[in-house]
C-alpha cells in the first residue's frame, strides 16, 4: 500500500517533469484553522530549532491570478500572466512568526490553472501548491518561519512559461526584533522574451526563446532601465538596505553597485548569514539577497547585473546620493506597489485593482494609485486597421470610467459593443471621449465598418475583475 503511494506520487512529478497540466480537486477545508493547528507544519511534524513557533499574528493576503497586458519597455507591450494585475507581482512583506492566510483566487480569462509556491513556506506541495482551475480559489495558512528575501510564483506547468510571462513576487520576512532602520528599496530581477512581432500591439511570450534562455529584455521590476530616468534616492553615508530576488526564470543576476561597495551582503536574507565587504553577489533564480550599503558621496551610482551581455537589456538602474533626498520612510506597506521598489501601499486583495491598461509608452511605475486603484483614471485605447484596437484587452472598474479613443489612421473607424448598445464613430484622426458605465462583465468591441473587425479590429473589455 505503501509502495503503491509512492508510485502515484512519483508519476504525479514525472507529469510535472515533462510539463502536462496536473490537475488535482482542491479539498474541501483545505487550510490549518481545519486542520487543527498551523498549517504548513504537517501534523506530527517537529518544529524548526532556530526557527521558532508562530506568534500568533495573522496576515490575510489574496491574491487574483489574472492576465493581462503591461508595459515592459518603450513602446512594448506585453500579454502578462499576473498575480494582481502587475508583474512583478505585489511585493509582500510580513514579520518572522507571522501566520500567514492565504488565498489565490484564479481569475484566468485564458482558461488556465494557476497555482502558489512561496519558497518562504513549509507546506505541502501536493496539497497546497497545486493547480488551481480558473474560476476556483484556493486558501491555507503558513507561518513565516525564516527572515529574508524570498519568491513566490505559480508553479503549474510549464513552469517557465508562466513566470517567463510574469507570474512571480517577493515577500520579505522582516526578522524578530527587527532590523537596523535603513531607506529599503526592493528589485525584482527578471527576463522577458517577447515575440518578433505584436498581434494587435501587443507581444506574446516567445516559448523558443524562453527554452533557449535568449530574452529581450532584462529588468528591475517589470521595466527595461526603469530607475534610469527615475533614480533611486538616497543621502550621503545613509543606510541602505536594497531587497533583491531574482525570478529568473533562467539567468543569475551578478549583483553590483559601480562606484559603491556593499558593507555586508546576506545571501536570501537572512541576518545570520553576513558577509562582509563584497562588490558583487549573484542571486540565483529563485533566490534572493540582502544587499546594505552607505555611500559618502553625492552623486549617481549605476546598479547592474555585472553579466554584460544581459546588461543592455534593460537591467540598469541608478541610485541618486544627494542631501536634499525626501526623508526616508519609516514603516513600509504590508502590500507595496513593485514598481516604486515596495514603498506604496497597495490592497491586500486586489479585487478591483491592477491596472489593466498602464500609461502608454512611459515607465509603469505610478500607474497603479496610492490605494492600488484604477478607478476614475482615463484610459486610452488606439484604433487603426494596421494594428487593430491597442491594447486589445481594456479593464475598467466597476462603476464606470472613461475611455479615450484614438484614431491614429486617416479614415473614419468607430467603437462598437452590441450589448452594451455602443456605437461612437471615430472620425479620421479623431480623439473621442466614451463613457462606459456597465454591469460587471465580459463584452466585445470592434468597428463595424465592413471589413474592419474581418481584419483584426476587436477587442474584450473586462468591467470589475469578474
Ligand atoms: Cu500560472
Ligand atoms: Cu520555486
Amino acid at each position: 500500500m505503501k509502495r503503491l503511494f509512492v508510485g502515484v506520487v512519483a508519476f504525479e512529478v514525472a507529469l510535472l517533469i515533462i510539463g502536462l497540466t496536473w490537475v488535482r480537486p482542491i479539498a474541501q477545508g483545505n487550510s490549518a484553522k481545519d486542520a487543527g493547528g498551523p498549517a504548513g507544519n504537517a501534523g506530527g511534524q517537529t518544529a524548526f530549532r532556530t526557527y521558532g513557533e508562530g506568534s500568533g499574528n495573522v496576515v490575510e493576503v489574496v491574491l487574483d491570478a489574472v492576465e493581462t497586458e503591461q508595459d515592459i519597455a518603450p513602446g512594448v507591450t506585453y500579454h502578462v500572466w499576473t498575480f494582481g494585475g502587475t508583474t512583478p507581482a505585489p511585493v509582500i512583506r510580513v514579520s518572522e512568526g507571522d501566520t500567514i492566510r492565504f488565498t489565490l483566487n484564479n481569475e484566468s480569462k485564458l482558461h488556465l490553472s494557476h497555482s502558489i509556491d512561496f519558497h518562504a513556506a513549509q507546506t505541502p506541495w501536493d496539497k497546497n501548491y497545486v493547480p488551481v482551475p480558473p474560476g476556483q480559489s484556493l486558501t491555507f495558512d503558513w507561518v513565516a518561519r525564516f527572515p529574508g528575501v524570498f519568491m513566490y510564483h505559480c508553479g503549474v506547468p510549464p513552469v517557465l512559461h508562466h513566470i517567463a510571462n510574469g507570474m512571480y513576487g517577493a515577500i520579505i520576512v522582516e526578522p524578530k526584533g527587527g532590523l537596523p532602520p535603513a531607506r529599503e528599496y526592493v528589485l525584482v530581477s527578471s527576463e522577458f522574451y517577447p515575440s518578433a512581432k505584436p498581434i494587435h500591439g501587443v507581444y506574446e511570450g516567445d516559448i523558443a526563446a524562453m527554452e533557449a534562455a535568449d530574452p529581450t529584455y532584462v529588468v528591475f521590476n517589470g521595466y527595461a532601465n526603469q530607475y534610469l530616468d527615475t533614480p533611486l534616492e538616497a543621502r550621503p553615508g545613509e543606510p541602505i538596505r536594497l531587497w533583491v530576488m531574482n525570478a529568473g526564470p533562467t539567468l543569475d543576476t551578478a549583483f553590483h553597485v559601480i562606484g559603491a561597495l556593499f558593507d555586508h551582503v546576506y545571501p536570501d536574507g537572512n541576518p545570520t548569514n553576513q558577509l562582509n565587504g563584497m562588490q558583487t553577489w549573484s542571486v540565483p533564480p529563485g533566490g534572493g539577497a540582502m544587499f546594505e550599503l552607505s555611500i559618502p558621496d553625492a552623486g549617481v551610482y549605476p546598479f547592474v547585473t555585472h553579466s554584460f551581455a544581459y546588461t543592455g537589456l534593460g537591467a540598469v538602474g541608478t541610485i541618486r546620493i544627494s542631501a536634499d533626498a525626501p526623508a526616508a520612510p519609516t514603516t513600509y506597506p504590508t502590500m507595496a506597489s513593485p514598481f516604486d521598489g515596495g514603498l506604496t501601499p497597495v490592497k491586500g486583495t486586489v479585487s478591483g485593482s491592477g491596472p489593466a491598461v498602464q500609461p502608454g509608452g512611459g515607465s509603469s511605475t505610478g500607474s497603479t494609485g496610492p490605494d492600488g486603484s484604477g478607478g476614475g483614471d482615463v484610459t486610452q485605447l488606439h484604433a487603426s486597421i494596421a494594428e487593430g484596437f491597442t491594447p486589445s484587452m481594456l479593464q475598467i472598474p466597476e462603476g464606470g470610467a472613461t475611455v479615450e479613443i484614438v484614431n491614429d489612421e486617416a479614415i473614419p473607424h468607430d467603437f462598437t459593443i452590441d450589448e452594451l448598445g455602443i456605437k461612437v464613430a471615430l472620425g479620421a484622426n479623431a480623439t473621442v471621449d466614451v463613457k462606459i458605465d456597465a454591469p460587471t462583465g465580459t463584452y466585445t468591441f470592434y468597428c463595424s465598418i465592413p471589413g474592419h473587425r474581418e481584419a483584426g479590429m476587436e477587442g474584450t473589455l473586462v468591467v470589475g475583475t469578474h
